[in-house]
């Protein structure tokens, strides 16, 4: 079965291909009279869009979306909404490579495994432009989450294994990282400099934080609050694991440590990471996400052609040295999607 839709009642579906005509989502299940305007996508958009920086893909792309379906008058209607965004800055030229050869590290070798046949210009169906699809559905859960008070904020904490020592919140918007921390921030642009020079690529891990999420949300067993939140999040390219509060760092605590005190007035600490027991607690939602290094790099690899012969490669075109910082605004609309699904499911159950 094809694995192009996720959630249950705010049901997202993405299509299209990087170098194709274009991408975009059909969103089923979004309830009536939000109202929605090809505005509200611009903020968002242009967070996640490459060429911001001098460390992004040069791809220049205006990342415009378009609404086809599902709103009349400025509010929806609780019909199918299409968004759509054109692929207009496409150069598929260094992408002849891939006629013959996979690139250590992407999705080459396995899309060619398992269909056959598939656009491998621009990475096709499985390139980092797909993640623009998610954030303009990311905006549309976001309507339904504005009301409740909802917040979802990204920001890195690491990058080329530098980590940060502050968390200022008020410095992420204006970060080129999106990183809480100023110091950390410099080193980190140091790291991609010479990364850049050295025709390789960084690594890293982003948190998101939730404030304001309502008791409740999570639906046990097998649709829990933190395994739709870890699938979601695992579902976008790059990501290679994902951490709930304390995480990994909880395997090493012991119970005394790692329970959080619960008091009339609510819980002492948030190692829980705002879920218990697959639902969410009330208190902050806290999840990390591990990004690998851009698999495209400069530096000659060795690799296979398609009849398996032995090959070298060397890549050149646009790519990003790091996915970390454009990730951010992704790794948003995955848990804003998850949580509106939620939301939606809890008003079902009552
Ligand atoms: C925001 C973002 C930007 C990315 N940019 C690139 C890129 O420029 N070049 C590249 O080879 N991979 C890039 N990637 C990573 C690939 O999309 C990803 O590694 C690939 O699809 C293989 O999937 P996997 O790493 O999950 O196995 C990016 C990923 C994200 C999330």
């Amino acid at each position: 079965m094809a694995g192009n839709s996720f959630g249950e009642i705010f049901r997202v579906t993405t299509f299209g291909e990087s170098h194709g005509e274009g991408l975009g989502a059909v969103i089923d299940g979004c309830p009536s009279r939000i109202g929605l305007a090809p505005e509200d996508f611009v903020r968002d958009m242009a967070r996640r869009r490459p060429g911001r920086y001098s460390f992004d893909t040069p791809r220049k792309e205006e990342d415009r979306v378009e609404i086809l379906s599902g709103v009349f008058t400025g509010l929806t209607t609780g019909t199918p909404i299409t968004l759509f965004i054109r692929n207009k800055d496409v150069d598929s030229r260094p992408y002849e490579i891939l006629r013959q050869l996979f690139r250590p590290g992407h999705g080459d070798y396995t899309y060619f495994k398992k269909y056959g046949h598939f656009d491998f210009r621009g990475a096709g169906r499985y390139s980092a432009r797909e993640t623009a699809a998610r954030v303009a559905a990311g905006v549309v859960a976001g309507k339904i989450l504005e009301p409740l008070g909802v917040k979802v904020a990204a920001y890195t904490i690491e990058l080329g294994a530098i980590r940060v020592r502050t968390i200022n919140m008020d410095l992420v918007e204006k970060d080129p990282f999106y990183c809480p921390d100023a110091v950390a921030s410099e080193r980190m642009d140091e790291a991609i400099s010479k990364a850049r020079k050295e025709d390789d690529s960084l690594g890293g891990i982003a948190e998101v934080r939730v404030t304001n999420c309502p008791a409740g949300l999570g639906e046990p067993v097998f649709d829990k609050l933190d395994a739709d939140l870890a699938r979601a999040v695992m579902s976008v390219g790059a990501v290679k694991g994902v951490e709930i509060g304390a995480g990994f760092e909880a395997a090493r605590l012991k119970g005394s440590e790692n329970n959080d005190p619960i008091t009339p007035d609510g819980f002492k600490t948030n190692r829980a990471g705002g879920i218990l027991g697959g639902i969410s607690n009330g208190d902050e939602i806290i999840l990390r996400a591990a990004v690998k290094p851009i698999p495209s790099i400069g530096r000659e690899q060795d690799t296979v052609d398609r009849q398996g012969r032995a090959a070298k490669m060397k890549l050149t075109g646009r790519f990003d040295v790091s996915a970390v910082p454009r990730i951010i605004p992704v790794l948003e609309a995955m848990v804003k999607i998850v949580l509106a699904d939620h939301y939606l499911r809890s008003k079902a159950m009552v």
